[in-house]
């Protein structure tokens, strides 16, 4: 199995939790392809599965995960799963609370996921946040470990 780990960044945090996510599809022996839309803003699309991340600036995604976002249905995604996630401040400690009330909504991720779905992509409707604990970062303690143990788990649930 193949996942592609497509993300933007501008201060690294985001980079760090879609290495992070890479790093543990390759721990469960499957290929992931890593790409930094501000290198790579068109890259060739592959794979079983994407998990496609953005900063939270002003409540959304960045201009260039949008377009990204906006573009996969015309360069050729299919109903292959994607998983959005995202760096945010203010994160609930407690993973379950992140995609429950008012959280459903929140963050780049849930942009993203609304912007993709409308579109008619297969996107998971759970989201992954990570959290930052300054406008700049740092990521928290524990938010790469929690972007491990998430990968591990929605690789595990769409193998059932
Ligand atoms: C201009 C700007 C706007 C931001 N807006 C938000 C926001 O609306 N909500 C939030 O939780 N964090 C916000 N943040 C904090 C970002 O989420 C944080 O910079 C981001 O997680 C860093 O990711 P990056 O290092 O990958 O760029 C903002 C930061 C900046 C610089």
């Amino acid at each position: 199995m193949k996942s592609m780990v497509v993300y933007d960044s501008v201060y690294g945090n985001t980079k760090k939790v879609a290495e992070a996510i890479a790093e543990e599809i390759k721990a469960g022996g499957n290929e992931a392809v890593l790409v930094n839309l501000r290198e790579n803003a068109k890259p060739a699309l592959e794979g079983d599965m994407m998990f496609l991340g953005s900063p939270t600036r002003w409540f959304k995604m960045t201009s260039v995960a949008k377009d990204f976002a906006k573009n996969l249905k015309a360069m050729g995604w299919k109903e292959q799963p994607i998983v959005m996630f995202d760096t945010m401040m203010g994160v609930p400690e407690d993973m379950a609370e992140r995609n429950k009330g008012s959280w459903a909504t929140k963050g780049a991720a849930a942009k993203l996921r609304d912007l993709a779905k409308a579109d008619g992509l297969n996107v998971k409707d759970e989201v992954l946040h990570i959290g930052v604990t300054g406008m700049k970062g740092p990521l928290t303690a524990t938010g790469q470990e929690e972007a491990k143990n998430y990968t591990k788990q929605a690789l595990a649930s769409l193998n059932k």
